[in-house]
């Protein structure tokens, strides 16, 4: 079967975030290429489901049992040659709600998190809302790709409990290589550091990269990893908010249930796990294609700005839907404004990601080819 990435479907007035620049206080004429959702719909095994559930009728409070655990071991050792187990898995309404229950669960008062700006905001959020200090250990850019600093890393560390990995990276687009993982892995086993690797996008990787799972790299990892996966990047089903936590080490697993439970949480989504059993039962081939459409606007986009715009420059990325654009060449005073205003362009500007991204913007390109040509040709414009 054949998919149909092309098709341009209305989001406007269904509630979307992406579509409703009232909600963030936007005009009404830019073209949203902003949060980290899909404008595609979602496979066809997940709406057959979805809609055999709706005409059941009843959502009564529900779990995931055993068929549902099975599907997600399936998925894991296939996709990602990584062994789970069942009893290490606990289900949460999202990842961002893991990160934030983990770093509750696992730290106190005051003491340090490590995270690597630019990264996906809510990582600061996690630490800086619960009162827990930030400490940035901040990625190197250097001849256009993004690096480790592990010098500062472990400097980092010896004040740490916790380190909130984005694996692959958000925005940067890294796909961490199993040596770098390593390198930093063993900075966190050596002083006692626990790793929260958010994994959500390891399905967008580009060959010839390869995703790898920071707790399969060695027994000593998975005993101090909170691993965090979703099937909703995968398969755009962010408002069904259903994620899937595995936590290997009893007392580790102990704490986030514990947090899990004093904030009041207990049964998941249904509708949300129903789907992600879909998803992961007959989704592949949809999503095997989905990469393939990323990989040819990926390509599209980079011909257009050597063609067109050669003075913005595109971060190669390795993994993720999530481009990253250096604009500082144009030098423009307030680039959020130019960018929102001038080319009526609404994406994520660099400094939401922290101050080292001062002078770049996010542009989510998980769209029809057409609305990707119109955001680059907007961009092409104001230029
Ligand atoms: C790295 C990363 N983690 C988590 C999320 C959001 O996860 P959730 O919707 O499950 O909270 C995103 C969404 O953009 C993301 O990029």
């Amino acid at each position: 079967m054949t998919y149909n990435f092309d098709e341009v479907i209305n989001r406007y007035g269904t509630g979307s975030i992406k579509f409703s620049p009232e909600f963030r206080n936007k005009p009404s004429d830019v073209l949203p290429m902003w949060v980290a959702d899909m404008d595609f719909k979602a496979p066809p095994c997940v709406l057959e489901e979805l809609h055999r559930r709706v005409e059941h009728g009843i959502f009564g409070y529900s779990e995931a049992g055993e068929e549902y655990f099975d599907t997600l071991k399936q998925w894991f050792q296939t996709r990602h040659n990584w062994t789970v187990e069942q009893n290490s898995l606990t289900l949460t309404f999202g990842i961002v709600n893991a990160v934030y229950l983990a770093v509750r669960a696992l730290t106190s008062e005051g003491d340090g998190v490590i995270i690597q700006q630019p990264v996906y905001y809510p990582f600061e959020g996690a630490v800086s809302d619960n009162r827990r200090k930030v400490l940035n250990n901040g990625l190197i850019y250097e001849n256009g790709r993004y690096a480790m600093d592990l010098n500062d890393f472990e400097e980092k560390a010896k004040l740490a409990k916790v380190f909130i990995l984005c694996n692959p990276h958000n925005p940067v687009g890294r796909v961490w290589t199993r040596d770098e993982l390593k390198a930093v892995g063993d900075i966190c086993v050596r002083y006692g550091v626990t790793v929260i690797s958010d994994e959500i996008h390891q399905d967008f990787i580009f060959a010839p990269s390869k995703h790898t799972v920071f707790a399969d790299i060695s027994p000593e990892f998975a005993d101090i990893t909170i691993t965090c996966t979703a099937p909703s990047k995968t398969f755009n089903l962010a408002g069904l908010t259903l994620s899937n936590i595995f936590i290997d080490n009893k007392e580790i697993r102990r704490k986030f249930r514990r947090e899990y439970e004093a904030a009041g949480l207990s049964q998941p989504s249904l509708l949300g796990f129903a789907a992600c059993q879909a998803a992961y039962s007959g989704g592949v081939e949809w999503l095997e294609q989905l990469v393939k459409y990323l990989a040819g606007n990926l390509e599209f986009t980079r011909d257009f700005l050597v063609n067109n715009v050669p003075s913005v420059k595109l971060i190669e990325p390795e993994g993720t839907y999530l481009l990253w654009f250096d604009f500082r060449e144009l030098n423009v005073p307030n680039l959020d404004d130019f960018i929102l205003n001038k080319a009526k362009l609404w994406l994520d500007g660099g400094t939401m990601f922290g101050a080292s991204g001062k002078g770049f913007q996010r542009l989510n390109m998980a769209c029809p080819r057409s609305t990707l040509e119109d955001a680059l040709l907007r961009i092409k414009n104001v230029c």
